[in-house]
């Protein structure tokens, strides 16, 4: 009853949760993709997709997916082969438990008539996969706390469900530890099965399955005679054997049962086995319940995540199905740190504590932006910073084992945030290089009301000076010429004596009629105003944000000034002045 009650709200709540996930992966979007597209029109859009996908020679591709990648873990393998033995491990063994045991009613006694759970193969089957889940644990355990890889922090819900993990293994174990040794179990069993006659023939099994199947018995104690084992064999053969082999095979529950044997009466007595059984479902079903919820989610996620994204491509899909998937995407994220190990810039992390700036740990914040929360001042500065600092280089998408597009999702992200009023500095600049290249699949209003934006800003904070009058001396900032200084490369600006050869090699100032009118200051220009200490000024010049870093200047300089470097440096302390006029007005 409470457990029909318990399988049923499990399910229910499974359900619930998993019609949820997939709710939101057809309503939410991030970015330029899908925005405007219905959730009708989303839904048709997959339909349409999924089946033009099966019925083309796209479905062989799935295939090879499927076995390589999916049931292989072929990217994990590639990546590192102590990892692939883990999850492999995990996942095996996971599978197994999951179809022999979990599913035994419906799944393995269907395809195996003579199955039952005491029987071998299936018994040692069934230890084997829990033995292998255990060393997969323990290996993960051990990689996250020893060799700190990938620089990865464990969040509170992956502690919850390692723990519900444990408490289903442990208890399963106890459980099954706990009946080999029950002599009530073996009492039952003799009132089902035991076709015996007389007192002799049941002391004679009795001492055969205490002797040989562990059983705690409180009436037969051994050493026993020669004959009364073999007798016992024999009765044992005609009335247990068809369901019962040795259970030494259960190596696992064995050894436990050896454990508690001394205990075996009071737990007997105490109804042990019961309570253990209650708790081993129970926690079944939790689990059961929160796993849509839960990052093991992503065993269903990853092989969608992975099969979608092997035929797929962002020129040809249809808009609202790149949405759909980045959504799901989401949810595909396994949290395993990979991708921060090939990361470029997550050598900025070891100097700016921001974890956004880690690809793995921008993934908590992104859900929460794709669901529309209202992320907090902070919470929001982090993830742009961590956005902002990502060159979209791609390697992370490249190793990623469960195959999400994260260049995309960055873009995404990118594009998400400036279309909600968040104006990005490097939106002036081919520092933003990515966004450029692509800026074909942005709105054209999209992409320049960024650096309006920023433009604007700038002329907020940097007022102008009009270069007619003389510059006063009040508008000279000191502290400015020593923060630029700091570095050798910024300081060469001193060495400037107005050649005006930088300005002649910069291929930037070649392509305008009348660069002054375009640029504000030329390169020579930046260099004197920043010898001059006029920063606002510097700031203000197009030329600053127009540079294409290509070095030529600092080339031909006949002083060794090293113009771009300085360029970078006048950026930075920009950026770091700005950072904070920069958050939505
Ligand atoms: C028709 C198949 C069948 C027969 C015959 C049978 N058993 Fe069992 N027995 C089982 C199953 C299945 C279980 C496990 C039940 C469970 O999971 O609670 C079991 C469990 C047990 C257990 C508890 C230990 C354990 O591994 O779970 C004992 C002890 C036991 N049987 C003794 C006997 C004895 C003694 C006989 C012969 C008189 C016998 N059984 C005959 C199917 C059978
Ligand atoms: S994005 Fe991919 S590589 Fe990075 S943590 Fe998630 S699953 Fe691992
Ligand atoms: S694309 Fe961005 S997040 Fe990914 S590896 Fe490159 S810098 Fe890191
Ligand atoms: S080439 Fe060198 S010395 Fe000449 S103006 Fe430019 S920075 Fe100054
Ligand atoms: S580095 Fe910038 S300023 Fe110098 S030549 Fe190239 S584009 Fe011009």
């Amino acid at each position: 009853m409470i457990f029909n009650t318990a399988l049923y709200a499990a399910l229910a709540i499974f359900s619930i949760g998993l019609i949820f996930k997939v709710f939101t992966w057809f309503r939410y979007s991030l970015g330029v993709d899908g925005k405007d597209i219905p959730f009708s029109g989303r839904v048709a859009a997959a339909i349409r997709g999924v089946f033009s996908t099966l019925f083309s020679s796209k479905i062989l591709i799935l295939i090879r997916v499927f076995i390589f990648e999916v049931l292989l873990q072929s990217r994990t393998f590639k990546q590192s082969v102590p990892r692939w033995v883990m999850h492999m491990l995990i996942f095996g063994g996971f599978m197994l438990l999951l179809v022999l045991h979990a599913l035994e009613i419906p799944v393995t006694s269907r395809l195996f008539p003579d199955y039952a759970s005491t029987l071998n193969p299936f018994l040692l089957i069934r230890n084997l996969s829990l033995a292998m889940v255990l060393t997969g644990l323990g290996i993960a355990f051990y990689r996250r706390h020893r060799s700190k890889t990938g620089r990865l922090f464990s969040h509170a819900m992956d502690h919850y469900l390692l723990i519900l993990l444990a408490v289903i293994m442990i208890s399963g174990l106890l459980l099954e530890g706990s009946k080999i040794v029950s002599y009530k179990r073996y009492q039952n069993m003799m009132e089902d099965y035991g076709d015996v006659e007389g007192g002799a023939e049941a002391k004679a099994l009795e001492s055969f399955w205490v002797a040989k199947f562990g059983v705690a018995s409180p009436n037969v104690k051994g050493p026993f005679d020669e004959a009364t084992l073999s007798q016992g064999k024999q009765l044992h053969e005609t009335n247990c054997a068809a369901c019962h082999s040795r259970p030494q095979w259960a190596f696992l529950s064995y050894g436990v049962s050896r454990g508690i044997k001394p205990l075996a009466t009071v737990l007997d007595r105490l109804n042990i086995p019961l309570v253990l059984w209650y708790i081993h479902f129970l926690t079944c079903f939790i689990g059961l319940a929160y796993l849509p919820f839960s990052k093991m989610f992503h065993i269903v996620t990853s092989p969608l995540s992975l099969l979608v994204n092997a035929v797929m491509d962002n020129e040809r899909s249809d808009p609202a199905n790149i949405a759909t998937r980045q959504i799901m995407e989401l949810d595909a994220c396994t949290h395993c740190g990979t991708c921060n190990e090939r990361c470029s810039v997550a050598v900025a992390f070891e100097e700016i504590p921001n974890s956004n700036i880690l690809p793995s740990e921008k993934m908590a914040a992104v859900k929460a932006l794709a669901s529309g929360k209202k992320l907090d001042e902070n919470d929001l500065k982090r993830l742009q910073e961590g956005i902002y600092l990502c060159t979209n280089c791609y390697r992370c998408t490249e190793v990623c084992p469960v195959g999400i597009n994260l260049q995309e999702l960055w873009f995404n992200v990118r594009e998400k945030l400036i279309q909600e009023g968040y104006p990005e500095l490097l939106t002036l600049s081919p520092l933003s290089f990515y966004r450029g290249l692509r800026r074909d699949r942005i709105p054209k209003a999209q992409f320049r009301e960024s650096a309006s934006q920023i433009e604007k800003a700038i002329a907020n904070e940097c007022p102008s000076i009009d270069t007619n009058d003389r510059i006063d001396k009040n508008d000279m900032d000191k502290a400015f010429k020593e923060k630029l200084a700091k570095s050798s490369e910024g300081g060469s600006f001193v060495y400037c004596f107005t050649c005006m050869t930088c300005t002649s090699a910069c291929p930037v100032c070649r392509n305008y009629e009348n660069p002054p009118e375009a640029l504000g200051l030329v390169p020579h220009q930046i260099i004197r105003a920043a010898a001059l200490g006029l920063p606002d000024m510097v700031y203000r010049s197009n030329m600053l944000w127009r540079c294409l870093g290509c070095y030529q200047c600092q080339d031909s300089c006949p002083q060794g000034v090293r113009l771009t470097d300085i360029f970078y440096e006048l950026k930075n302390l920009a950026t770091e002045r700005l950072r904070d006029k920069l958050s939505k007005p």
